[in-house]
C-alpha cells in the first residue's frame, strides 16, 4: 500500500532521521555547488572632468562597469591621513606617455607650463617623509589585466629639459590607504540630461527548479518513497546594493516575475510508524552568477533549500498530494535590516487523496539567498530568507474533531479529513558577517492561513 502526500514531505524528512540511526536509509546530501559564472567589472573613466586636474585629493570616487549586464559600480574612498589620491585619468589630457617599465614611473608631460603645474600641485609629497600620494592608474601598462591599480608614491623628482616627472612608487593594496570606503553597485543611471533618469538595477534572478525525488526506503517493514514532485522558486530580485567598510552591507531590494516559491510534495509509504520523527534535510545549495572587481569587491550569491519536516506515527493506505505556492506582488520593496509592509500571495497547487490516512505532517521549506561579499578584505553579508510555503497537514480525525467538516457520514463512502494549513514567513537581513550569518535580522512579514478544510473522498 502507498501513500503519496505532499504534506508527506514531512514524512519523508522526518524518514531521515532514521538514516542516521540506520544503514538502511541513504542520507541525501545536499547537491554540491557549481561554480557559478561571475560577471567581471572594468574600470571606466570618471563621467566628469576636464582631464586636466593636477589636484591631489583625501576623496575620490572610482568607477567600474559592465555594459552588457547594465552595470555599474561606485567606490568613494576616503584616504587615511598622509595619503592624498591622485587619479591618472583626471589630468591625462596634459600627459604625453606614462612609462611603467620600472618599478618607478615616469611621466612626460605634454608642455613645460604643464610640468610646472604639476610640480606646484604636488610639492606636498616632498614636504614631510610620512606624505605618500595614492596614484591610481587604470592604463593597461601600468595595471596589467586587473585594469586599475593603486600605486604608493614616496616622493617625486622632476626634470624640467624632459618635461618629466619621476614617481618613487610601489604597488599598493586599496585597505592599506583607506580611512573608509564604500561602493555602490547599481544599474547604469540612464544616459540623459534629467537628473531624474533613473536606471535598471542589478538583476538576481532565483528561478530554479529542485524538483526531484527525494528519498526511498523500506524500514522496518515500512515503504517509503518521498519525491518533491514540483518544487521551485522563481523570481527576480532587482538590487541597488551598497558595501561600506563603516556599515557593512546595504541594499535595497524590488522583485519582479513572481517572485516566491511552490512546493509540491508527494510520499508514497505503505505500513506504519508508531512514534512522531522530525528532521532537517538540505535539499540543495544553488550558486548564481555573481560580481567581481579585481582587489575591490567579490559578490557571490548563493540560494539555499532546506526543509525541515515533521510527521507524526500514521497508519497508512492511502495516495494524497499536497502544495501551496507563496509568491510576492510584483514591485514589492523592502530594505535590508527594515521592516515593510508586504502581502504574499499564497494559493493551493495540487490536493488530492485516495485510500486512508491518519497523519499529521509538517515540511517547512527554507529558500536563503545569501549575498556573501568582500569588499577591500572585509567579509560583508546580506540577502533574504524565505520560509513558505509552510505546509501542514492533519488528514483523518483532525478535519472532523474540528467541525467544519463531518466526515463519514455518508455511508457507503470512505471519507477522510483534511486540514491543510499553510504559513509564510520573509526575513531580510544585512551587515558585516561570513556567508552563514545574518546580521541585523528583520521580519518582513509573517502571515498564516488556512489553505483547505475539507473531507475527501477516498
Ligand atoms: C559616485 O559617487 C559619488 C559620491 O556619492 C558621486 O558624487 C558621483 O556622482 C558618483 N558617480 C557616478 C558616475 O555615479
Ligand atoms: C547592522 O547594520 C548597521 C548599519 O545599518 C551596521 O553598522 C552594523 O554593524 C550592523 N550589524 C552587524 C552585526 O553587522
Ligand atoms: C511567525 O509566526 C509563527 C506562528 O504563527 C511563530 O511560530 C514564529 O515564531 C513567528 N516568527 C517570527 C519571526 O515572529
Amino acid at each position: 500500500m502507498f501513500v503519496k502526500s505532499a504534506a508527506s514531505a514531512g514524512l519523508l524528512l522526518a524518514l531521515t532521521n532514521f538514516a542516521s540511526a540506520s544503514p538502511v536509509l541513504m542520507k541525501k546530501d545536499a547537491a554540491t555547488p557549481a561554480v557559478a559564472n561571475k560577471i567581471l567589472l572594468t574600470p571606466a573613466a570618471p563621467a566628469s572632468g576636464d582631464g586636466s586636474n593636477l589636484a591631489l585629493a583625501s576623496q575620490d570616487s572610482f568607477i567600474w562597469t559592465h555594459d552588457d549586464q547594465g552595470i555599474q559600480a561606485n567606490m568613494t574612498l576616503q584616504a587615511s591621513k598622509n595619503f592624498r589620491l591622485l587619479s591618472a585619468p583626471n589630468f591625462q589630457d596634459v600627459v604625453q606617455s606614462v612609462d611603467c617599465s620600472t618599478e618607478d614611473i615616469t611621466i612626460k608631460f605634454g608642455s613645460a607650463s604643464s610640468l610646472q603645474a604639476a610640480q606646484a600641485a604636488w610639492k606636498w609629497v616632498n614636504q614631510a617623509a610620512s606624505n605618500t600620494i595614492i596614484y591610481v592608474a587604470d592604463d593597461e601598462a601600468c595595471a596589467g589585466d586587473k585594469g586599475r591599480q593603486p600605486f604608493s608614491v614616496e616622493s617625486i623628482t622632476y626634470d624640467t629639459t624632459a618635461n618629466t616627472a619621476l614617481f618613487a612608487a610601489t604597488k599598493a593594496a586599496w585597505r592599506d590607504f583607506a580611512e573608509d570606503a564604500s561602493i555602490r553597485i547599481s544599474g547604469v543611471p540612464a544616459t540623459g540630461n534629467t537628473a531624474r533618469d533613473i536606471g535598471k538595477d542589478v538583476s538576481i534572478d532565483i528561478g530554479h527548479d529542485f524538483s526531484q525525488p527525494i528519498y526511498s526506503t523500506t524500514i522496518d517493514g515500512v515503504n517509503l518513497a518521498i519525491a518533491c514532485s514540483n518544487c521551485k522558486t522563481q523570481g527576480t530580485l532587482n538590487a541597488d546594493i551598497t558595501l561600506s567598510l563603516s556599515n557593512g552591507f546595504e541594499a535595497s531590494l524590488t522583485t519582479s516575475g513572481n517572485l516566491g516559491a511552490t512546493v509540491e510534495v508527494s510520499v508514497t509509504a505503505g505500513g506504519s510508524i508508531s512514534s512522531p520523527l522530525s528532521t532537517n534535510i538540505p535539499i540543495a545549495t544553488v550558486p548564481l552568477a555573481g560580481f567581481s572587481i579585481a582587489d575591490v569587491v567579490d559578490i557571490g550569491p548563493q540560494l539555499t533549500i532546506v526543509a525541515d519536516a515533521s510527521i507524526s506515527g500514521f497508519s497508512a493506505s492511502a495516495t494524497a498530494t499536497v502544495g501551496a505556492t507563496a509568491s510576492l506582488p510584483d514591485g514589492s520593496g523592502f530594505t535590508l535590516g527594515q521592516g515593510a509592509n508586504i502581502q504574499p500571495t499564497i494559493q493551493a497547487t495540487g490536493l488530492s487523496l485516495s485510500g486512508e490516512v491518519s497523519v499529521s505532517a509538517q515540511v517547512a521549506p527554507v529558500f536563503t539567498l545569501q549575498l556573501a561579499a568582500t569588499f577591500l578584505g572585509e567579509g560583508l553579508v546580506g540577502g533574504l530568507a524565505l520560509q513558505a510555503p509552510v505546509l501542514k497537514a492533519d488528514f483523518a480525525g483532525q478535519a472532523t474533531s474540528a467541525g467544519t467538516a463531518q466526515c463519514g457520514a455518508n455511508t457507503g463512502i470512505a471519507e477522510v479529513g483534511v486540514e491543510v494549513d499553510v504559513s509564510a514567513e520573509l526575513d531580510v537581513f544585512g551587515g558585516f558577517g561570513g556567508a552563514t550569518d545574518q546580521p541585523n535580522k528583520t521580519s518582513l512579514f509573517n502571515k498564516s492561513t488556512t489553505l483547505w478544510k475539507a473531507c475527501l473522498v477516498v
